[in-house]
């Protein structure tokens, strides 16, 4: 594709000509010598903003990659005038020298490509800079993925109240319910105050009229009588206590209930899978947190076997330990090596191993079945469901001092070839509702699909490689969220 329209470019010579090569010309050159574009790439992400800047050049606009005194007309999506002034303030190269760029929305840039040529400045192509008084009051950001949520936060008691609505919606099959509480939990974790008046809701994504009462009845009465009902009902109680078997899902549970089974020794004279009857053995074990030492041990122990069979191939320690979390119900392993295609054969070669030392108690394997897509069909982002070659395990960990010198312990084996390694990192750093929101903000904010394996942008019908978690952040427009405040 011609990228620079015939006529501009023989007007334009020689030096002029490669209009995807980074502006060299003065900014008094091009059809439109008055302008220096600079495209903000916070909320556009690096692909988008790449496949802008093509564009403006290829209609002859100058467009500097970097921010520099030069820039005329400082281009953002979904930013507010606040953001790209303070992020103004932060690149300023020489204060003083700049001068004194517009501050302007996509849609004037939008309206200029199709123009083919600056339009004029409307007052609503320009991003309005309230001052630093007026956003005290200011929304928290929507998506779980756009804020930082630390481990610890001080209104424990509140998001523990509508994380226990939000598991009873889950145990009585209403998911949509269950994430609407578990939406305004996160939004809580991420409070870095405690919350003391209805008031301070205002700012909050996702409070409703119901999560809203639970919250009043909490701050004002120290408990909310909804809860207390819920915590002491013998469904939820028992539900709870099924789900917790290794194996065991709540459709399972609720059936069991329904047929009148109460306690784990009922599960006796039911007919249970091989994973169930393993995850009822070891009910105790599994139900008793790993602590970060435990997670660390089997860790290394699957390193030494995974590096006996595929020198060069690595052991990631990821899931809730990856956050900072010092317990979990389990140990997510992810496996791969640097060179894509050398993995293969990997797993059952270190399962079988690990199995013949008599340190596996229990295990099933699933292979891997991501195949290259068909044509331009975008991937799936549903569910937490991703295709690496996985093997789901009970390992024998020693646990010298104990009765019985061992502890069985949950740990799942992934793993991800090379090229796909930072989408399963991401994917299997969680939390949970992280991740649920990564996918929705792909979806809604970016016509983006992304799952564990990619992320695909349907409006480019391409695939976007990433070497980290970083790029990834990146290729979404959003700002890296380290590990430790994932946990929405
Ligand atoms: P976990 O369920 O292990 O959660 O899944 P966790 O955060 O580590 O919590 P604890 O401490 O063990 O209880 C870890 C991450 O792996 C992803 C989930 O989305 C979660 O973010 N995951 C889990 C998958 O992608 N697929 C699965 O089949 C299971
Ligand atoms: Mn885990």
């Amino acid at each position: 594709m011609a990228l620079v329209p015939l006529k501009r470019r023989s007007r334009r010579g020689g030096a002029q000509a490669g209009a995807l090569s980074p502006p060299a010309g003065p900014p008094d050159s091009g059809p439109f010598p008055a302008l220096v574009l600079y495209l903000v790439e916070k909320r556009m992400g690096a692909s988008r903003r790449a496949f802008l800047t093509q564009l403006a050049r290829a209609k002859g606009f100058r467009v500097d990659g970097a921010y520099s005194a030069a820039v005329t007309h400082v281009v953002a999506e979904q930013n507010s005038g606040a953001e790209v002034a303070q992020w103004l303030k932060q690149h300023q190269v020489d204060p003083g020298a700049g001068g004194d760029p517009a501050l302007l929305d996509i849609s004037w840039f939008t309206e200029s490509m199709r123009a083919g040529q600056p339009v004029e400045i409307q007052p609503r192509h320009r991003l309005v800079v309230t001052a630093p008084a007026a956003q005290r009051g200011r929304q928290m950001a929507p998506y779980a993925c756009e804020r930082c949520t630390p481990l610890l936060h001080p209104n424990r008691a509140l998001t523990e109240a509508l994380e226990t609505l939000a598991e009873e919606a889950w145990l009585s099959g209403s998911e949509g319910r269950s994430l609407a509480f578990t939406r305004a939990a996160a939004a809580l974790k991420a409070l870095p105050g405690q919350l003391e008046t209805m008031g301070e809701l205002e700012s909050l994504p996702g409070f409703g009229d119901h999560c809203r009462g639970v919250i009043q009845a909490v701050l004002e009465d120290g408990v909310s009588v909804e809860v207390e009902r819920v915590r002491l009902s013998e469904r939820y109680r028992t539900l709870k206590l099924f789900t917790k078997v290794f194996g065991v899902g709540v459709k399972t549970a609720d059936r069991w209930y329904q047929e009148g089974l109460r306690t784990l020794a009922d599960l006796h004279n039911t007919r249970l899978t091989r994973q169930q009857q393993a995850g009822l053995q070891h009910y105790e074990d599994l139900t008793t947190p790993v602590g970060r030492g435990e997670a660390e041990a089997i860790s290394r122990e699957v390193q030494a076997v995974v590096q006996q069979f595929l020198p060069g191939a690595s052991v990631t320690l990821a899931g809730g330990f990856r956050r900072g979390k010092p317990h979990g119900h389990d140990v997510d392993l992810l496996l791969t090596h640097p060179e894509d295609g050398q993995e293969a054969g990997l797993l059952s070669r270190v399962v079988s191993w690990l199995d013949s030392q008599g340190l596996i108690l229990y295990q099933h394997s699933q292979e891997n079945s991501y195949g290259p897509r068909e044509g331009a069909k975008p991937p799936s982002a549903s569910g937490h469901l991703d295709r690496y070659e996985r093997c789901f395990s009970i390992f024998r960990l020693a646990a010298p001092g104990t009765h019985r010198g061992w502890k069985a312990v949950r740990v799942d084996l992934v793993v991800a070839p090379a090229s796909q390694f930072p989408f399963a990192l991401l994917g299997w750093t969680g939390s949970r509702h992280f991740e649920r929101e990564l996918r929705r903000f792909a979806r809604h904010e970016r016509k983006m699909t992304l799952n564990s394996h990619e992320l695909y942008d349907t409006r480019q019908n391409l695939s976007l490689p990433a070497a980290s978690e970083e790029e990834i952040f990146q290729h979404l427009g959003l700002e890296y969220v380290p590990p430790e405040q994932r946990n929405a």
